[in-house]
């Protein structure tokens, strides 16, 4: 049984992988599309620290180690660099922050997507646990962000809950523990 405990404040790290956009030659629109996303989908009181990364190992897991233990963020959702190409490298920076693979998240994600375009096969996106902080990979596409977000985002409060995080309300409800709705 979800414990009865008050929403409470949810900070969401929002962490764009491109080698363009950080250099600022190409707009930045996975961020913001994820924050327009989670903002008409979470109830209770939440903020987004945002931040853009290129597409190296070792910056993207320093920023998600960052944002999980410096900024004290309960959900990390990243965008771009999950693909097949040489320098799509997130889903390992990833791994390397996280100990702990949640991998039905991949799972639900792709199943979802595949549903609408064939290419989502080529996403290797992961989720991943860091202390009390889920990590959850989006492709590039500004279009894959609800379309993976639908499949995962109800079961989302219940992770961070179990995890040691604040309870976060969702519009349109999020499942308890017997995967009833609970909201
Ligand atoms: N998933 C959804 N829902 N929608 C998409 O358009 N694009 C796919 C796939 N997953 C896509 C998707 C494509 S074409 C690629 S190459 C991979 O995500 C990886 O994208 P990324 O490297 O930008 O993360």
């Amino acid at each position: 049984m979800v414990s009865a405990r008050e929403a409470g404040h949810v900070k969401v790290g929002v962490l764009t992988v491109s080698d363009r956009a950080s250099r600022g030659e190409y707009e930045d629109l996975g961020g913001p599309a994820i924050v327009d996303y989670l903002s008409a989908r979470i109830a209770s009181s939440w903020e987004a620290v945002r931040r853009i990364v290129p597409d190296d190992r070792a910056t993207i897991a320093a920023a998600i180690r960052g944002l999980a233990d410096d900024d004290g963020c309960s959900l990390v959702v990243t965008t771009g660099g999950t693909g097949p190409a040489p320098r799509d490298v997130t889903p390992e920076a990833t791994m390397d922050a996280c100990p702990v693979p949640m991998p039905g998240f991949g799972e639900a994600m792709r199943a979802a997507s595949l549903r609408t375009v064939p290419t989502a096969i080529l996403s290797r996106q992961v989720a991943a646990l860091r202390g009390s902080t889920l990590v959850v990979n989006l492709p590039g596409k500004p279009a894959a962000i609800a379309e993976c977000l639908d499949a995962v985002l109800p079961a989302v409060p219940y992770c961070i809950d179990l995890i040691g995080g604040p309870w976060m309300e969702l519009h349109g409800g999020s499942v308890d523990p017997s995967g009833r709705p609970r909201a």
